[in-house]
């Protein structure tokens, strides 16, 4: 059964107030952003995998732990999940990018894939699904089906601001997914937007209000 770690970290909640000030600029929001989720990515790779390495110090030789091989993939789901993915990579370089474009199907009013790319070891990887709000839940929901649509057998969800909607969803829909919240908000409003939340978050990285 996948777990909801929501974390409570000083300098989590210090740098998440600066996310929900409107007065704070897209290239401060944008730097707090992967602040966040370089934190969040050191707590995230607390059961990585390691394999032995045999190191050459410069007085003797001595086993070693690293991470294995193209053991993590990171998905940011287009477009507010890049603004998480420098954050990630900064803390874990060696991770393989996949990325995957959600858009609401203005029929079914389901959001779908509308573009992916991921590297041929999804199958065997960890990955790491990057969305820096988790509302609804149903992007999620279906950016996580379709991994696993691909092979992806281990899925974490990370996301700054959640909402019990959202993760109620992806625990009923993925329940071996376990999901990471910097915090949780507790509203969803009409409009599908997070209260008190921190507006659309895309815009805000990117500079497009
Ligand atoms: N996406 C956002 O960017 N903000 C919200 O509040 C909800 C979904």
């Amino acid at each position: 059964m996948g777990f909801t770690h929501i974390f409570d970290h000083p300098l989590i909640h210090h740098k998440i107030s600066f996310l929900r000030d409107k007065n704070t600029p897209s290239p401060q929001f944008r730097q707090m952003v992967n602040e966040i989720a370089m934190l969040m990515a050191y707590e995230i790779s607390r059961d990585f995998p390691l394999v032995k390495a045999t190191v050459e110090t410069p007085l003797t030789t001595t086993e070693c732990q690293r991470l294995a091989d193209q053991s993590v993939i990171l998905v940011p789901i287009l477009r507010a999940g890049l603004g998480m993915l420098e954050g990630f990579q900064f803390v874990v370089p060696t991770a393989c990018v996949g990325h995957i474009g959600m858009a609401r199907n203005e029929e079914t009013l389901v959001p779908e894939p509308y573009y992916h790319k991921l590297p041929a070891h999804v199958t065997e990887a960890h990955v790491i699904v990057l969305d820096p709000m988790l509302a609804t839940g149903g992007s999620a929901c279906n950016a996580i089906s379709f991994l696993k649509s691909q092979g992806a057998k281990d899925i974490t969800f990370a996301a700054i601001l959640g909402t019990d909607i959202g993760l109620q969803r992806v625990h009923d829909e993925h329940p071996e997914v376990n999901v990471y919240l910097a915090e949780k908000d507790p509203i969803l409003n009409e409009h599908g937007y997070i209260v008190p939340g921190l507006g659309d978050a895309g815009d805000r990285i990117f500079g497009t209000v």
